[in-house]
């Protein structure tokens, strides 16, 4: 297992690309085995996720070729990596196997387009994780709704679909709020559905509305979007097409408060920071400042970061995904910050490790307490979690001496050439690999 070497108190300055969207990139490739022919996606970012994902559907048998990227960045978005081209060859397979699904929880994904496309789907049950215990009860719930049969045999969840899946009306929200996963997989079954579906409680995040527009260039009838309620017409098929995965809003996050912390100066380049306006909100609050030009955005920050309360919601409120990430530099506020955990309440691995470089949070239940303080020092700590892992990053760029991250296969999942982007910035990073670790 890798680790990172962090020497912190650089200033970051200059520009950073940002990579396409695992988390809208994850549900539209499984989204792909539901078109017949050929569909081209630009903007896949490569990341250990994403492989799995392609593995997964692979075995599903879609065929997957990735081109070599383009020399320059030309066009509609940034070509860190060649387009991939998909297309399903084979519909014998309907089996998510546990050896994928327990490395990537979006296996769940595939759930929905099995069903619809296929007409019966065995995926293992993803189990707990470092960030709760994510049930997966509100897509099982949906589909069901749309008339697929449940079963679980052996760890899986085996779904069955008699004849056609049929449109209706239904409630999708949860204790939590709306699922984002759920509502893809949901939207994804109802798009091959027998008359129209409402979805009502939908997430309205930016990867929901990402999936429907390519869903909609496959053929689709889809409506709403990016509303809570979502509406389906059904149609017979689904035919591949051509689509851009949108800008990583999370990654485009955590390089903001990477300027922020190290009071640097920051050029994000090809992000949508209309996906990131309640980070944005509380950024200002602390006193870093985000210029938009274009698909460019200028982040730089006063020297004092002024302490805030903020609470994790669904979109178009602050996302988990940066709540690590903004404890992080909440850490080093002048004063006392307050961080709500709504969306996942046990989310607080970063906590200890925080803590251990210096950090003063204290936690009490689903909200942690920041007490500013004047530095934090450099030490080994442990990636838990992908966001807690990019959190503990953000506090070595920032602490005296050196910090040593131990299993950054966390960040690999989620985070396409961290380390890279942000030595070109300034940052004093290195990956020591497996074996001179352990020596
Ligand atoms: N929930 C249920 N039942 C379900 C599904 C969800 O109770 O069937 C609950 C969850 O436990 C949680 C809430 O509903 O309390 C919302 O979870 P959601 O279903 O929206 O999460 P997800 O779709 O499984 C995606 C992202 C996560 C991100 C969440 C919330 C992907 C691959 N994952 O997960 O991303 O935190 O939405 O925005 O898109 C990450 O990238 O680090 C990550 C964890």
């Amino acid at each position: 297992m890798d680790s990172f070497l962090i020497h912190g108190g650089y200033r970051l300055k200059g520009k950073i690309e940002i990579s396409g969207s695992k988390n809208s990139a994850l549900p539209i490739l499984a989204a792909c085995l539901m078109a017949e022919g050929k569909t081209t996606l630009k903007g896949v970012p490569r990341l250990s996720d994403i492989d799995s994902m392609n593995k997964l559907i692979g075995e599903l048998g879609c065929h997957i070729y990735r081109h070599e990227p383009a020399e320059k960045t030309v066009g509609d978005g940034p070509n860190l990596n060649g387009p991939l081209d998909l297309e399903v060859r084979d519909e014998t397979q309907c089996e998510a196997r546990y050896d994928i699904v327990k490395t990537m929880r979006a296996s769940i994904c595939v759930l929905g387009p099995l069903l619809a496309k296929r007409g019966k789907a065995i995926v293992s049950i993803p189990g707990g994780c470092a960030i709760g215990d994510r049930p997966v009860d509100l897509h099982v719930r949906g589909l069901q709704k749309l008339g697929a049969e449940f079963r679980t045999e052996n760890g899986n969840i085996v779904g069955e679909v008699r004849g056609r899946l049929k449109g209706c009306r239904m409630y999708l929200g949860g204790a939590q709020g709306p699922t984002v996963l759920g509502t893809i997989n949901v939207m994804c079954a109802a798009a091959l559905a027998d008359g129209e579906t409402v979805l009502v409680g939908a997430a309205c995040e930016p990867e929901v509305v990402d999936c429907a527009e390519m869903l909609n260039k496959m053929g689709a009838k889809i409506k709403g979007h990016g509303t809570p309620e979502i509406r389906i017409e059904g149609v017979d098929k689904l035919t591949g097409c051509e689509h851009r995965i949108i800008p990583d809003r999370i990654e485009c996050g955590t390089f903001m408060i990477a300027a922020a912390i190290t009071n640097g100066e920051l050029e994000l380049k090809h992000c949508n920071l209309d996906h990131l306006i309640a980070v944005t909100d509380r950024l200002d609050e602390v006193g870093v400042k985000t210029v938009r030009e274009n698909g460019t955005i200028f982040v730089s920050s006063t020297r004092r970061l002024n302490p805030v309360e903020m609470t994790t919601q669904p979109y178009p409120g602050f996302p988990t995904d940066l709540q690590a990430q903004l404890m992080a530099l909440l850490c080093l506020a002048d004063g006392m910050s307050v961080i709500t955990e709504r969306i996942f309440p046990d989310r607080f691995l970063h906590v200890g490790e925080l803590n251990r470089m210096g950090g003063r949070i204290r936690k009490e239940g689903a909200t942690a307490v920041i007490q500013g303080v004047k530095e934090l020092q450099g030490a080994s700590v442990m990636a838990s979690d992908l966001r807690a892992s990019a959190a503990l990053v953000l506090a070595g760029l920032v602490a005296k001496g050196t910090t040593r991250i131990d299993r950054v296969y966390h960040i690999d999942r989620g985070y396409e050439k961290i380390e890279q982007k942000l030595v070109a910035v300034g940052a004093q990073i290195e990956r020591i690999k497996e074996t001179k670790a352990v020596a």
